[in-house]
């Protein structure tokens, strides 16, 4: 399996034939090395329903016909929108032909704004990822503040962590530095930073603040072999 980071909250997974992304924010985000008229998907995850994590779903899972799996309202309000979704909710989990998807809680909001009409859209509550896929379990905190039952996450022993260190969204790289140390994964990979002047981080120092357990940085567009 084959695990990317395309900045952002941008994660792409590639196994068996398939291909998995994980909050494809594409238009609008300049850190990312995607395209969102080119980029292929079989599978589309969400963590919650903000632009800047739905981002291109929908022209996505129409170009692919690819299934969205998401949080129960925000996967029937996509549905609305011409998709093809799977709805699920936090705690829940479900095996599909790739692997395992189980989410997690996250302590944030979640809603889509139509800026063309000032609509905010409430689209239930916001998720991780926790993703068994080839034997391997990848966590994608999605956007979360630190909370003690993180602890409960290191029972699945991740792999490969993906956690939000930008703050005033999320939470920042020092809250970051305990929720790994909770999480206990082999591998932690930064992500939402540096899209927005708000978010601006530097990744390396987070890496250096780790003690015990490793980290890497991750260019938009570089990944690892799981
Ligand atoms: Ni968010
Ligand atoms: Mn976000």
């Amino acid at each position: 399996m084959y695990v990317s980071y395309h900045g952002h909250s941008v994660v792409k997974i590639e196994t068996g034939g398939k291909t998995l992304l994980i909050d494809p924010f594409i238009t609008g985000n300049q850190l990312t090395d995607l395209k969102a008229d080119d980029v292929k998907a079989d599978v589309i995850l969400l963590t919650h329903g903000h632009n800047d994590h739905v981002g291109d779903t929908i022209d996505i899972a129409k170009r692919n016909d690819a299934l969205v799996i998401a949080i129960a309202e925000l996967a029937t309000y996509l549905s609305w929108k011409g998709v093809r979704v799977h709805p699920m909710s936090i705690g829940g989990s479900y095996t599909f032909d790739f692997g395992t998807v189980k989410l997690t809680q996250a302590f944030h909001g979640s809603s889509y704004t139509e800026e063309e009409n000032q609509q905010i859209i409430y689209t239930g509550m916001p998720a991780g990822l926790l993703l068994t896929i080839d034997g391997k379990t990848i966590y994608h905190a999605g956007d979360t503040a630190l909370y003690s039952d993180m602890k409960l996450l290191s029972k699945y022993n991740p792999d490969l962590a993906f956690l939000p260190i930008g703050d005033n969204f999320t939470m920042g790289p020092e809250d970051a530095v305990t929720a790994a140390e909770w999480i206990n994964p082999k591998l932690v990979v930064p992500i939402h930073y540096n899209t927005f002047p708000v978010i601006k981080q530097d990744p390396s120092q987070f890496i250096a603040s780790l003690s015990g357990i490793k980290g890497k940085v991750l260019k938009s567009g570089e990944g690892i072999e799981l």
